[in-house]
């Protein structure tokens, strides 16, 4: 088990062409959306949408807005991983409900915990609370690319891309969302990058042991 993960994450890269002919399964696909779900946020508030684009022309106009970037539209699924914009407004609400309905509590009984989550928040700004709202994000990405190379799926997340082009393909504006990273699967195709080797700087320079 410990050599499988390392290896799956050694064997992953970040994939530059994928081959338009091979389709993850559903399961599979399940599988590393579930891995975004289960993902930890801070406080639990889950700031996060994911969309599988399946449109071939949606996938063309978010192509357009990504640099023309072939894996937006090659690569058997692409999930563009986007992050709230109505934080501010209306998240607290709902971790609060969420938390009274699934684990059967009266919302009152939540009140201290109402308190101090409307505190975090007004203690930002606006910018610094997006900025926060994007790292949780970054969470859900891992966890589904790890999750992906685990099960033998390519993947490439990708940061290239006009945010306002993406959202208007996607019409998240409307949805106060906004993509944020966006994550292709499949299978890579004949691509030089997957024999390049991998560049990382050594265990002892990136882990330091207090001991
Ligand atoms: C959040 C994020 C965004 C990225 N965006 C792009 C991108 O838009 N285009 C691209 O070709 N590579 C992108 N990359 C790939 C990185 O350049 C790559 O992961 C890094 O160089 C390490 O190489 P490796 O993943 O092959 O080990 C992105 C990676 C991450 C984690």
């Amino acid at each position: 088990m410990q050599e499988n993960v390392v290896k799956a994450l050694e064997w992953r890269y970040a994939v530059q062409s994928f081959d338009p002919l091979k389709r993850v399964s559903e399961s599979d696909l399940k599988v590393i959306l579930e891995s975004g779900r289960l993902a930890p946020s801070s406080y639990g508030l889950e700031p996060w949408k994911f969309i599988v684009v399946e449109n071939s022309e949606v996938r063309r106009r978010i192509r357009a807005a990504s640099y023309d970037q072939s894996k937006v539209t090659e690569a058997s699924h692409l999930i563009v991983v986007a992050r709230r914009t109505d934080v501010r407004e209306n998240i607290v609400h709902e971790r609060i409900a969420r938390t009274a309905e699934i684990q059967q509590q009266d919302p009152k009984s939540l009140a201290g915990f109402k308190e101090m989550l409307d505190g975090v928040i007004a203690s930002r700004d606006d910018a610094a609370l997006d900025a926060w709202v994007s790292r949780q994000v970054y969470i859900a990405l891992g966890m589904m690319m790890e999750a992906a190379s685990l099960l033998g799926i390519d993947n490439a997340a990708m940061e290239g891309f006009d945010p306002r082009g993406v959202d208007a393909a996607l019409g998240l504006a409307e949805k106060n969302l906004t993509a944020t990273v966006m994550l292709s699967i499949g299978y890579r195709g004949i691509d030089p990058a997957a024999t390049r080797q991998k560049v990382r700087r050594d265990f002892g320079t990136v882990v330091e042991f207090l001991r």
